[in-house]
């Protein structure tokens, strides 16, 4: 896994004299800020004005060798006008300072909030993002580790290894920057997962991977297709059937609250590779297709998190991870299988795999765990990219309270939700001929026909569906992350158990 660089927390005072500093300016302060003590001539002020810089957010301007100090460099960043400064506005700062800092040695970054603004939240958010941006998947690349020193960037320089935060209150800072550690640990291990290709990772591999949880305390089971045969999971081995890597359906329980207290759960499509099956995609982009476990990898990584952290809920974990794989053996479109809920699906289109794994891990964890309610997440169709781009995942529920729960943990973490409808006019869509359903509808509303099928497997329990396809993997690079997987969700569920689901 990626090794960020460590964190510490100091005074203000404490700051050093030498090395970089990266200093950040909000818009309201500057140029007054610019008077500070580790500056005493003087040159931020002449430096800003001369370059015109207003401290608006996310700016940059580098002063090197400032003149009356022993400082190499002052690296200004600007915080922008306090409004934006909320907590996706400090992890947003941290993102942007990385590339600023990633290949210096000695950094120290000034927080001087402003009055009132809440300096611990600054202090972890802007760390959490700092380092959710350092994030690299260079595993595969063999210029590395030489001489077992740091690994080294492109350039062939070390990549920073310890950044020292100062502020006016470490000590309270430094706690709220524990908890984050805890998730960036989940973002960081979901990330792996998607950006690791499909001869690495198929069902067993990835089962493995979630088995090391255990270190954490998490239990995990893993269920093989014998297991699976016999609970009746017809449609999720349906799908499996084709690959010569078989299927695996891991179970994760993190136990952390009352033991009378129902658990929450969390259901991940996990298709370590979506060829399309017979219904094969075309060639162009199907290498993205490595990606399909994203709703998997994100409950991987929420239980990763949760247990880190020692979270106060009882929360399960359940992916489904098959290879929706071509050989003599794949499912033919046309066959009806029967799923462990004992309705039966006709398989119109093999690339339509997603609902058929969630079908049966949905209806497996609905039943053994009575959950308080069930979140699952998928990579489930690209019907969802048409309608949201990769700004938004849909979110779809049969719980008004749940949805607006997910909504506001979306907004609070910048992992942004956007409500989708359901309705019976959409599920009519999906009644078959031959079977009690098809895995398909019309031309139209492709996410939605999609989430009505979910929905068949739920009963009357409160649940939502995220379908990530466009937010998992190949998103545009941001402030927090340049990679091709992005860990999408971890941070969000994270949010959510902690806001409304831990004593
Ligand atoms: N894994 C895909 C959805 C997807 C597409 C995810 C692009 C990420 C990027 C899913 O299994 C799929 O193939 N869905 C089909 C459904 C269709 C056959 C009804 C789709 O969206 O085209
Ligand atoms: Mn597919
Ligand atoms: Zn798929």
């Amino acid at each position: 896994m990626h090794k960020p660089p460590s964190i510490a927390f100091a005074k203000l005072s404490a700051a050093p004299k030498k090395g970089t500093a990266v200093i950040l300016l909000g818009e309201e302060t500057a140029p007054a800020a610019s008077v500070t003590p580790l500056d005493p001539s003087g040159t931020i002020g002449r430096a800003m004005a001369a370059a015109k810089f207003k401290g608006g957010f996310g700016a940059a301007l580098d002063v090197w060798a400032p003149g009356g100090t022993d400082f190499d460099r002052f690296a200004l960043l600007g915080a922008g006008k306090p409004e934006k400064r909320d907590e996706t506005g400090w992890m947003r700062l941290g993102g942007s300072a990385w590339p600023l800092v990633r290949k210096a040695e000695t950094v120290a970054v000034i927080l001087d909030v402003a009055d009132g603004e809440p300096e611990a939240t600054a202090a972890a958010s802007f760390a959490l993002g700092l380092l959710l941006r350092s994030y690299v998947f260079d595993k595969y690349k063999s210029k590395k580790d030489v001489k077992g020193k740091a690994r080294e960037d492109d350039n062939g320089k070390p990549r920073l290894s310890k950044l020292t935060i100062h502020c006016a209150d470490p000590s309270t800072a430094k706690k709220a920057y524990a908890d984050a550690e805890a998730v960036l640990g989940g973002v960081f291990l979901a990330r792996d997962l998607v950006n690791e290709p499909a001869n690495a990772l198929g069902p067993v591999e990835f089962a493995d991977r979630a088995k090391e949880l255990e270190e954490l305390g998490v239990t995990v089971e893993v269920l093989a297709e014998k297991e699976m045969k016999k609970l009746g999971m017809g449609a999720l081995l349906g799908v499996a059937q084709g690959s010569p890597r078989g299927a695996r359906l891991v179970v994760m329980q993190w136990n952390g609250g009352k033991a009378k207290d129902k658990p929450i759960a969390f259901v991940g499509k996990g298709v370590t590779f979506d060829t399309g099956g017979n219904s094969m995609k075309p060639a162009s982009g199907m290498e993205d297709m490595k990606g399909d476990m994203g709703g998997a990898a994100a409950v991987a990584g929420l239980m990763h998190a949760l247990a880190s952290r020692k979270a106060r809920a009882n929360v399960v974990g359940i992916i489904g991870l098959v290879e929706n794989a071509v050989d003599g053996n794949a499912q033919r479109p046309g066959d009806i299988v029967t799923s462990m809920s004992g309705q039966t699906i006709e398989v119109l289109n093999t690339d339509a795999e997603g609902r058929l794994v969630l079908a049966d891990a949905l209806w497996y964890c609905n039943e053994r765990f009575e959950p308080a309610f069930m979140v699952n997440l998928a990579t489930l169709t690209g019907a969802i990219m048409v309608a949201l781009g990769q700004y938004h995942a849909g979110l779809f529920s049969n719980d008004d309270d749940l949805a607006g729960k997910l909504l506001a943990s979306g907004t609070a973490t910048g992992e942004k939700l956007w409500r989708m409808p359901l309705g019976t006019e959409y599920d009519k869509l999906i009644d078959s001929k031959n079977a009690d359903m098809k895995n398909i509808g019309g031309r139209y509303g492709g996410a939605i026909i999609a989430a009505q099928f979910l929905q068949r497997f739920v009963k009357d329990t409160p649940w939502a569906h995220l379908d990530i396809a466009g937010t998992a993997m190949g998103s545009p690079a941001s402030d927090t992350n340049t990679s091709w997987g992005s860990g999408f969700g971890v941070r969000l569920l994270d949010r959510l158990v902690r806001d409304h689901c831990e004593a």
